[in-house]
């Protein structure tokens, strides 16, 4: 199993702290954003990760993080020229990734849950994660049935079909990057990653886990601000 951190993009929603540093650069409370999604692929057992980062913060990503040894790791970086969406990095990724199986995390996203079952089980197809929010507008909403299969994925949704948001964290097998290059851009000019796992879903090989442990997209000032309140009081009861 490979692993790959998405961590480039434009943060205008964190304007003006992302102005000067790359979003997943930024504090939560006592670490820089981009340790949470390294140590949930490291406590997994992933050995081998692509981070990739947008050329303006390039520099910065290699002074912090440097070449993986001191998070019992191996980093390889690629540039993103331009944010043209999740689904670019299993074609920027597509030769790291190789005949391995991936598992593609976003740099903003920050689980406090251990993914290592679902990356030792994983045999083939895709799986995905839900879990309930309140505000699903705000995600890729997905639908299930008794059964945890699969109904409907849809990003963004005005009217969500249910309360269950796709958090940041995806498990592959390696025709992802195929699948990837298939995608065309959206109405907002990017390549959106439903429309990766919504191929595998057509297969009928997609499944999905329900987790109910703490997750911040942090992509935001309040969820960012309870992202770092989360994780302070965690570590000060620890
Ligand atoms: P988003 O939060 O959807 O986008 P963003 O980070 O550019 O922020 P904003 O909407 O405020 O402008 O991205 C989710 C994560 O994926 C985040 O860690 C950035 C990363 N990302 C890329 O690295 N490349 C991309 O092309 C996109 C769309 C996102």
């Amino acid at each position: 199993m490979k692993g790959i951190i998405l961590a480039g993009g434009h943060a205008t929603r964190l304007r003006p702290l992302t102005k000067i540093t790359s979003k997943q650069l930024l504090p939560v409370y006592n670490k820089p954003m981009i340790y949470y999604p390294v140590a949930t692929l490291t406590q997994a057992g992933i050995k081998d990760i692509l981070i990739i980062i947008a050329p303006e913060y390039a520099g910065q990503f290699l002074n912090l993080l440097g070449t993986g040894r001191d998070f019992g790791t191996k980093f390889t970086y690629e540039i993103q020229e331009k944010p043209r969406g999740l689904p670019d990095a299993f074609i920027i990724g597509e030769h790291f990734i190789g005949n391995d199986d991936v598992t593609m995390i976003l740099g903003d996203n920050i689980f406090d849950y251990d993914f290592s079952e679902e990356i030792k089980n994983f045999t083939h197809g895709g799986l995905i994660f839900a879990k309930k929010v309140p505000d699903p507008a705000r995600y890729a909403v997905v639908e299930f049935d008794n059964q945890h299969n699969v109904l409907s994925i849809v990003e963004k949704p005005k009217n969500p079909r249910s309360d269950y948001a796709v958090p940041g964290i995806y498990i592959f097998d390696n025709r992802a990057s195929s699948f990837a290059r298939k995608v065309k851009p959206s109405a907002r000019g990017e390549l959106e990653i439903p429309d990766v796992y919504n191929q595998y879903l057509a297969l009928g090989e997609l499944k999905v886990n329900i987790i109910e442990s703490n997750w911040h997209d942090a992509g935001t000032f309040d969820s960012l601000l309870q992202a770092n309140n989360y994780w302070a009081k965690k570590s000060m009861r620890s």
